[in-house]
């Protein structure tokens, strides 16, 4: 099958530089919605219609499976499919697509292409209690109320705007008429537009069967003209997201306040609070718990960790029965093992800290190797930058580093080892014994705080 999707409008309403198509749902470009639709559907070209927004959307989409065909200027749906002509197979029927239609479902299109076979139009058409602005589905008033032609609003006679059933504009239509159909239209009507739509009483004419199908939920062909209508897909789409999570089995607290862009995947038993945020590939295992409002990016968290609130977390791995947070951050390169505890105002960057270590309050570990039941106090930094270059710490087992210490890189503290609060490392600390780098504390005899002095 050829697929075309028709993204060349500029979107007006939505009064952004950015093209329209180009708009993110879920985290993903509108555009990009539908692509992933249509290829699950395994067609044999997939060319987009662009125009609007010069080169961003070949620039921002590319990929080998595309083909991207300009229209300038925009004369009509009719005139946007006519620019993929040249590409498409005339031995496969080819699908037309909205770029800014993005919850289509694939299923609903396979059983559109299913009742267009090799040689029927297929229109997807769906009754709207308010219909206004929609193409109407004229039909025939008796016998098998074929269809025979669709009427956009501005051309459309009172009675047939009553018509509640509409198109949606996504079609299927056998490739070799589409093209001598698309050549034929003219585009004397309302708008001076090239409108697609015609094609239908081109192929009543021609005897071609015209036929329907209707999606699974409204919603899979609602179009994004504005900031209002894409919020509004955006609240839908998440919705299902979090039905699916529940159908599966996660506590979500609330699930209108989840928001999912990418793919979220979570074992038994997993919990999440309100105002989470996930983006790219998440996974959550067994019996972990997600904390209000923690932002979740590229990371995979362990079994039966808890995550506690306010965390930011990125290309990170969380090791089983970790603690995080609350207010923890961790950047990407995190790797922490079993039994981690990272505590609140942690910064933790490009580092392994190995099980039953902690880090609780105040701390910045970055390019850092780090042991088992290691203990890295309040205000700990590791200095890995000097301004030029980035060096590692190495901080073996069961080393406790005191409070408000600086491990000045590349430096290393042996197996064991224990540094007093306030030092500055910036030689190696051997294993077992204690390092401290500090002016030694001294009390002055008989000093006394200076007095005013009285004028
Ligand atoms: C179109 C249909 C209408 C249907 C409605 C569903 C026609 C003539 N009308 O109307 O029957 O009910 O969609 O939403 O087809 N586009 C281009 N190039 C163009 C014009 C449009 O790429 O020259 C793209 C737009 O970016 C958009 C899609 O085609 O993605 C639909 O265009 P739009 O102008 O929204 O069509 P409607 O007037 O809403
Ligand atoms: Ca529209």
């Amino acid at each position: 099958m050829n697929v075309v999707i028709l993204a060349a409008g500029m979107g007006k309403r939505m009064q952004s530089a950015l093209p329209k198509v180009l708009h993110p749902l879920a985290g993903k470009p509108l555009l990009s919605h539908v692509i992933d639709a249509a290829r699950a559907l395994s067609p044999t070209t997939l060319c987009v219609i662009y125009g609007h927004g010069g080169d961003a959307v070949p620039n921002s989409l590319a990929a080998a499976d595309l083909v991207f065909a300009k229209q300038e200027p925009q004369l009509g749906t009719g005139h946007a499919v006519a620019q993929a002509a040249p590409h498409l197979d005339d031995a496969v029927p080819t699908l037309v697509l909205y770029g800014d239609v993005p919850l289509i479902a694939s299923s609903t299109l396979q059983r559109l292409i299913d009742s267009a076979g090799k040689d029927k139009l297929a229109v997807l058409t769906v009754d709207l209690q308010d219909p206004t602005g929609y193409g109407r589905i004229v039909r025939e008033h008796n016998g098998e109320r074929r269809i025979v032609s669709i009427v956009e609003q501005k051309d459309a006679t009172p009675e047939q705007r009553t018509i509640h059933e509409c198109n949606t504009g996504i079609m299927v239509a056998p490739t070799a008429q589409l093209k001598k159909w698309l050549a034929g239209l003219s585009n004397n009507n309302a708008q001076g537009e090239y409108y697609l739509t015609d094609i239908v009483a081109s192929a009543v004419a021609d005897g071609t069967p015209v036929v329907s199908a209707q999606p699974a939920a409204v919603a899979e062909t609602l179009g994004v003209n504005s900031k209002m209508q894409l919020a509004e897909l955006e609240r839908i789409h998440q919705r299902s997201i979090a039905e699916r999570l529940l159908e599966q089995g996660v506590t979500l607290l609330d699930p209108a306040r989840l928001d999912v862009r990418g793919t979220l995947s979570c074992g038994r038993d997993v919990s999440i609070d309100i105002g989470c945020i996930f983006e790219g590939e998440v996974s959550i295992e067994d019996g972990a718990v997600i904390g209000a409002h923690c932002v979740i990016k590229n990371a995979r968290i362990g079994r039966d960790a808890n995550i506690k609130p306010f965390c930011h977390i990125e290309d990170a791995v969380v090791g089983a029965a970790s603690q995080i947070g609350p207010y923890a951050r961790l950047r990407p390169g995190t790797e922490l093992g079993e039994d981690v505890h990272i505590g609140n105002f942690v910064e933790i960057k490009n580092s392994q800290i190995a099980a039953h270590s902690k880090a609780n309050h105040l701390a910045y570990v970055g390019d850092a190797t780090v042991g088992s039941r290691v203990n890295i106090g309040a205000g700990t930094i590791t200095c890995n930058y000097d301004g030029a270059n980035k060096s590692r710490t190495i901080i073996e087992d069961d080393a406790f580093i005191g409070s408000d210490s600086q491990l000045v890189a590349p430096v290393r503290v042996g197996k064991g080892a224990t540094l007093g609060a306030g030092t500055t490392l910036t030689k190696d600390a051997p294993e077992g014994k204690l390092t401290v780098s500090r002016a030694r504390q001294v009390t002055i005899d008989g000093w006394q705080r200076p007095v005013k002095i009285k004028k």
